[in-house]
């Protein structure tokens, strides 16, 4: 079944649910779950490569992690994110998405109202997510958007925009709740928010930021689910000193 037509159908009747994913054990980890779908987002840059924003992220980092991803993620349905400059023209868009698809993606991910680049995926039988308010490969500064008139009715019409172009779903990031809810309201396929309150179709977030993998980074919108940091920080710190105790190995992890 496209996409499409299974986002479509559980818009109003079931939450969708989205996490990012970068290597495959934990698309392993999540294909055991209910989860609908599986981002290879281009954050990579930031919660794994160690840049500061996406703009660095380039095709050939997002084919390796989405190979990874693939192999660890079964059947759930894998979204490769097009990385800055790589939808820049219909023609490179169409070539760039035709990888993501060797690489074994379902679809794509793109940011900003670009019907043509839609139209010309669609025409090629590629699927597409879109992507509106903060647009993290072009913002100046990650901060919530929307929050003028002027803006909020920017966003709501690239939303409405994107939305007559056969997308199949929209990612809302980093909006007021209240302009999510207008644009969920008003189009028919499934909202996915980060940062954009509960009104949306579904939620999605950084599975870095949900298994509190970073301490320092905590927006509003992220909820830890795990403590990641500390547990981590409390295994190396036990095995640190079980070996120099010389408590590890002991009898039981030793070939005789
Ligand atoms: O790159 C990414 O992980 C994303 C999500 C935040 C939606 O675009």
């Amino acid at each position: 079944m496209s996409l499409k037509k299974l986002c479509t159908a559980l818009k109003g009747k079931k939450k969708l649910v989205m996490l990012t994913a970068y290597d495959a054990q934990i698309a392993r980890i999540l294909s055991g779950t209910d989860l609908d779908l599986i981002l290879v987002g281009d954050t990579l840059g930031v919660v794994f490569q160690g840049y500061k924003t996406t703009h660095g992220v380039t095709m050939a980092d997002m084919l390796y992690h989405t190979k990874a991803v693939v192999r660890g993620a079964g059947l759930k349905p894998v979204i490769g994110d097009m990385p800055i400059n790589s939808y820049t023209t219909e023609r490179e868009a169409v070539r760039n998405a035709g990888l993501f698809l060797e690489a074994g993606a379902k679809a794509v991910k793109i940011e900003g109202n670009k019907p043509h680049i839609i139209k010309a995926l669609n025409h090629e039988g590629i699927e597409v997510m879109g992507h509106v308010g903060l647009l993290p490969q072009t913002a100046q500064r990650y901060r919530v958007q929307g929050k003028t008139d002027d803006d909020a009715k920017r966003i709501l019409y690239d939303a409405l925009e994107l939305a007559k172009s056969d997308i199949f779903a929209l990612v809302l990031e980093c909006i007021p709740e209240s302009l999510a809810k207008k644009i969920t309201e008003s189009v028919t396929i499934p909202t996915i928010g980060i940062g954009a309150g509960p009104y949306c179709d579904g939620q999605v977030l950084v599975i870095n930021d949900m298994l509190g993998m970073d301490e320092e980074y905590m927006p509003k919108f992220v909820k830890h689910y795990a403590e990641l940091t500390q547990t981590i920080s409390s295994a190396a710190r036990q095995f640190i000193e079980d070996v120099r105790m010389g408590k590890f190995p002991d009898s039981s992890h030793t070939y005789h």
